[in-house]
């Protein structure tokens, strides 16, 4: 299929960003297995315990008081016993992906530290609210929380000029740094992010809830992961934790939640819980309380 100029041009920031030239092979393997329903705990399990730092981060994040388990989990086996086949094979995408951006980024106008809290808090919102709606996967909300801002990662790194523009734009117009990334690039972050995780052949349900968390109506059908992401992200930046570059917060489409039945308390119960859980897991993300 031809692509259309946005799409050409999204292909270009992309390529333009050195520090990325390709996906990691475990991540592609666990990406196989995840689009794979034939796959089973015993294949996770084989390429998880392949990779030493992967085995370490996801040992160490399903270790850590954001869990809570009283015993160690010391083995990836007892990690997929314990955890859930699903579950872990979705926490190592999102491990693999995170260790791969983190330190880029670096903005004058954005601490990186600011940014990666946005998106880990915004994870955990996600995934409060996978719980709260009995989701059957929760971690892939969490994972999909935790990348639905990459987009942005990426035109910071590769045009750190036109991002200038952006930031100052939005500072000069009070505006949504969606509107400025418009006005100079012709698209979005969400649009970068969705291409990215095309290219990574990453499955359908994460492309869309990155590519469409700001703008849920236009991806033609509704899924929950987009529209839980989009209400995620608007209560990160309710709770005050970390930062994407906004001035304000913005605003929450009131369809999206009434489409997922979303009282308002229920979102003010879950930015005490995101709260709670960010001390649990911020020194396991490297990032800063
Ligand atoms: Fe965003
Ligand atoms: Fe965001």
């Amino acid at each position: 299929m031809k692509k259309k100029p946005d799409e050409i041009a999204i292909d270009r920031v992309i390529r333009g960003l050195k520090s990325i030239p390709s996906i990691p092979t475990v991540v592609t393997k666990v990406t196989e297995i995840l689009n794979d329903p034939w796959s089973c705990a015993a294949d996770l399990g084989r390429v998880i315990s392949a990779d030493q730092v992967l085995t370490a981060k996801l040992l160490g994040l399903v270790n850590s008081a954001f869990y809570g388990f009283p015993g160690k989990i010391e083995t990836v086996s007892r990690a997929v016993t314990i955890i859930g086949f699903r579950q872990l094979r979705e926490l190592a995408v999102g491990t693999s992906l995170l260790n791969m951006f983190k330190g880029l980024g670096n903005n004058a106008s954005l601490s990186v530290q600011d940014f990666w809290k946005h998106c880990v808090v915004c994870g955990i919102a996600g995934r409060v609210l996978a719980i709260y709606k009995r989701e059957e996967v929760p971690e892939r909300f969490f994972v999909a929380g935790l990348m639905h801002d990459i987009g942005r990662m990426v035109l910071l790194e590769s045009c750190p000029e036109q991002y200038n523009d952006v930031f100052t734009m939005v500072k000069e117009q009070n505006c949504l740094v969606t509107e400025a990334e418009i006005a100079v690039f012709g698209f979005t972050h969400a649009e970068v992010g969705k291409q990215l995780m095309l290219h990574w052949h990453l499955p359908s349900s994460l492309v869309n809830a990155v590519g469409f968390h700001h703008d849920t109506e236009s991806q033609g059908q509704f899924s929950s992961l987009a529209d839980v992401v989009h209400v995620a992200d608007i209560i990160t930046h309710a709770s005050g934790l970390g930062s994407s570059g906004e001035q304000f917060i913005p605003p929450l489409n009131p369809y999206v939640r009434e489409r997922l039945g979303l009282k308002m308390s229920v979102l003010e119960l879950a930015m005490e819980k995101m709260h709670e859980q960010f001390e649990n897991i911020a020194d396991f993300m490297l990032v800063k309380k």
